[in-house]
């Protein structure tokens, strides 16, 4: 589908909806949602003349979303925000009135948001314009406190209505576009930040998705690099950088030319109470160099005098990337793509939230049952972190290393969704879904990657076999050309021992 056929089925969309989807509200909640549309429509002079509001569709942290009739859609020129609309002519049934309503959805930004934060916002959902499955910003209006984004209205579905029957077929669609979304983003140097269900608006039903809420996205500007970290800019091929030892920073860990994840039992002495601590502080106020031993005391400093460090945390509990955590200051497009692993973990396991913890030192904990307790100190070197708990890892049954805890992620998949290999009864080719159910874990397993260097990106993520039937193709004939040469190798060595 081109772009302009993109841009007039969504135009369709917009168009053919009605109020009938709205959903059912009791008198008392309908009652309650006049009121407050009334109180709109006084505090926004004319707002009431231009749109007519006639559902709430969400009310966030720090808006509330109307669904709303765009009165005068068909009286204005509306190239300027839609790529292309077929309905400039609209059919008309009665003098002056078009046929069908063309619904929008309207943002009212709460006076408790910082003025810079919604210019950034709305900076952001003007250039979303002319990418394919983001939010966008037709126009916008203060009055006095008040400010109002207009939108396309995005038809979508409660994702807990959905999530744990989606068949693979569809779970393919939304990652598609799910992930085209961040394509599109991550080109124009966006990170979103908030990458989460709510945030998705997605339509089982059409197989459309909408990336909105960019609330907390921010412009990327590499130029001002930290360079605080074992991981370098984003550059060329290496999109999410590439791991470098970093001998400008001092580090406890290793000494200059050491090996990152040298970490061969430096917590050997370990102190019988649970405990956890992270080290978020500048390392070089801590100690010197060389290997760590373990810390006497764990735990949170009550006055600690280190300087802190400023890192962006903004995001959702249980979506935030390891760096996000571990408070890297030179964050990248990288953490968008680990929520998006993240969602896709809660399809597989039919789970959601997965994660929820209240603080970032729980969240690594959280991960930490997970992947287990050697990769989380790892991925915490990288960012020249320390991370030390003596709590427990995960006894995994499966595992056969006993130096290793955690799970590998086939194995933690099947063991929260056992049936996840069972085709459907009436799937044609058992063995070719097992092969997908094995793509699809491999995919997530690759956007959740804790180092960000090895993180597959949107487009990486685009072009894996799951997603991507040529490449599906060529894996298939790579896999069947080598059981043949592997079958022709047998027959060979057979005869040769006759
Ligand atoms: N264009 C749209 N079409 C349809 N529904 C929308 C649209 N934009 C937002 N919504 C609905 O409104 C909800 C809140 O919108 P949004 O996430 O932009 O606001 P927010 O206040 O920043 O939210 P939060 O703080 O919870 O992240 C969404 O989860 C979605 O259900
Ligand atoms: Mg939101």
């Amino acid at each position: 589908m081109d772009d302009y056929q993109e841009a007039e089925q969504e135009e369709e969309e917009n168009v053919q909806s009605d109020s009938s989807e709205s959903v059912f509200r009791s008198d008392e909640e309908a009652e309650r949602l006049q009121v407050e549309v009334q109180e709109l429509y006084d505090k926004v002079s004319g707002l009431e003349n231009f749109y007519s509001i006639v559902d709430k569709l969400g009310e966030g942290t720090f808006s509330s979303v109307y669904k709303a009739i765009d009165v005068h859609h068909y009286v204005y020129d509306n190239r300027s925000w839609s790529n292309a609309d077929p309905y400039q002519q609209a059919p008309v049934t009665a003098p002056g009135r078009p046929a069908r309503n063309h619904y929008v959805a309207l943002k009212r930004i709460y006076v408790t948001s910082s003025p810079s934060r919604i210019l950034n916002e709305l900076e952001i959902m003007a250039k979303c314009r002319r990418v394919l499955h983001l939010a966008y910003l037709i126009t916008a209006f203060r009055s006095e406190d008040q400010v109002i984004v207009v939108m396309p209205y995005n038809r979508n579905r409660d994702f807990r209505d959905y999530y744990r029957q989606m068949p693979l077929s569809d779970l393919k669609c939304y990652m598609t576009c799910l992930l085209k979304a961040l394509e599109g983003l991550h080109l124009l140097g966006i990170v979103h930040r908030d990458v989460k269900p709510a945030n998705f608006l997605y339509d089982p039903d059409t197989g459309e998705g909408t990336l909105c809420d960019f609330g907390l996205a921010e412009t990327l500007d590499y130029r001002r690099w930290r360079g605080k970290c074992h991981h370098s800019k984003p550059e060329g091929y290496f999109r999410h950088g590439q791991i470098k030892i970093n001998l400008d920073v001092p580090s406890l860990h290793f000494s200059p030319g050491g090996l990152l994840d040298d970490m061969n039992g430096p917590y050997k002495a370990l102190p019988e109470r649970s405990s956890v601590g992270l080290s978020a502080k500048h390392n070089a106020n801590v100690g010197g160099k060389g290997k760590m031993g373990p810390p006497e005391r764990v735990g949170y400093l009550k006055e600690d005098a280190r300087y802190s460090i400023q890192a962006n945390r903004a995001g959702t509990r249980g979506f935030r990337a390891p760096e996000v955590l571990l408070k890297c200051q030179d964050q990248t497009t990288a953490i968008d793509t680990w929520s998006v692993g993240i969602l896709m973990l809660c399809f597989l396991i039919k789970r959601f939230p997965l994660f929820n913890a209240n603080t970032d030192t729980e969240a690594l904990l959280e991960l930490m049952m997970m992947f287990g307790k050697k990769r989380i100190e790892q991925v915490a070197l990288l960012h020249n972190r320390t991370f030390y708990t003596n709590l427990p890892g995960t006894f995994n049954p499966l595992e056969r290393d006993p130096t290793r805890d955690g799970f590998r992620l086939p194995e933690f998949v099947q063991h929260l969704n056992p049936d996840i290999y069972e085709a459907p009864l009436d799937h044609p080719d058992p063995a070719q879904y097992i092969r997908e159910v094995e793509r699809a874990i491999d995919l997530c397993r690759k956007l959740m990657q804790l180092d960000l260097t090895r993180r597959y990106d949107a487009k990486l993520a685009l072009r894996h076999p799951f997603l991507n039937e040529e490449t599906a193709r060529s894996e298939d004939e790579h896999r069947e050309a080598a059981a043949a040469a592997a079958a022709a190798a047998t027959t060979f060595a057979t005869k040769l021992e006759h």
